[in-house]
């Protein structure tokens, strides 16, 4: 009989950056039921603790911490306190990620007389610190963590997994920096895979399609809660019909933080999206 595949987590620390947020802190939630330690990274503090306390009122196992996912310094005294509290880190989620509106255009695609309205925001108005700054959250966020985390990782043969997006691969509409910023994720994903394989350590990703955040939710829902044109849009052209729920990510994510459930899984993004990368729309 062949040993039975369990998706226990313990014995591992997990770092989440972005662990604060919608996606992540349902990530760490699924993470800590599966027995890891689990520390989540946020921009502020507080926002991490709580998160971290209301998974783990006991305050054992999750813990919340602040840093910048640009700042190397703050993110080298969180790994000192993690590693003291809860154990070196032997996989790094990086979460940390996002959209900037000053780097999205207002309409789909450009048309004549679109340069004279003032109610546009087009591709000649994205703002260039907001371009800069989107790029370095997504990308260079996601690079310096796991500079940070990376040693550990070594001396643990542990695993990175990285939140990409389905826009990776195809550009949405509206948001060329923040699509061109998740590409240049999973292009990293994949350098990292080859890179760090000698030593042990794995490198994947998740890249999720629609899931209904705070990031999106004036995207996609009107005021009174419908649906927006961009909303029915993707339902239209998502085989599943329906946005995800941060749920959704659960077994992908468990799956790939198992060694032994995905040990020979190296360098690969998983779309988490309901088909919509798989439909032509015809
Ligand atoms: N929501 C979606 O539909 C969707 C789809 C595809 C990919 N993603 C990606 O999933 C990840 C999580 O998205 P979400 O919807 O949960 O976002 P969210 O806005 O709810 O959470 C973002 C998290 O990132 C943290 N963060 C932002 N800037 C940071 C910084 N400089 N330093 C440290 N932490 C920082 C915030 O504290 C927060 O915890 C992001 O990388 C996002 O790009 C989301």
């Amino acid at each position: 009989m062949p040993e039975q595949l369990t998706m226990s987590l313990e014995g591992e620390t997990v770092v989440i950056t972005g662990g604060s947020g919608v996606l992540g802190t349902s990530m760490a939630e699924a993470l800590f039921q599966a027995g890891a330690q689990v520390a989540i990274i946020g921009r502020k503090a507080e926002k991490a603790e709580a998160k971290a306390a209301e998974i783990d009122p006991q305050q054992k196992r999750c813990l919340g911490f602040g840093a910048d996912v640009l700042n190397k310094n703050q993110l080298e005294a969180v790994r000192e306190t993690i590693a003291e509290n809860l154990g070196a880190c032997t996989i790094l989620i990086n979460g940390a990620g996002g959209n900037h509106p000053k780097a999205s255009t207002s309409k789909e695609r450009f048309e004549d007389g679109d340069l004279e309205k003032k109610d546009v925001q087009s591709f000649f108005d994205l703002e260039e610190n907001a371009v800069n700054e989107l790029f370095q959250l997504n990308f260079t966020g996601t690079l310096l963590p796991t500079q940070v985390f990376g040693q550990d990782l070594i001396k643990n043969k542990g695993s990175i997994i990285n939140i990409s997006s389905m826009n990776a691969d195809r550009p949405l509409t509206k948001i060329p920096a923040y699509s061109g910023a998740k590409a240049a994720v999973s292009n990293l994903t994949q350098w990292l895979a080859v890179h760090f394989a000698p030593v042990g350590v794995r490198a994947n990703a998740i890249s999720p399609g629609f899931f209904l955040t705070d990031q999106n939710r004036s995207l996609l829902l009107n005021e009174d809660g419908t649906y927006t044109e961009r909303a029915n849009k993707i339902i239209n052209q998502t085989p599943e019909a329906r946005f995800g729920e941060p749920e959704d990510l659960t077994g992908t994510l468990l799956w790939l933080c198992s060694k032994k459930a995905s040990g020979f899984v190296n360098g690969v993004i998983i779309p988490v999206d309901g088909g919509f990368s798989a439909y032509s729309g015809v």
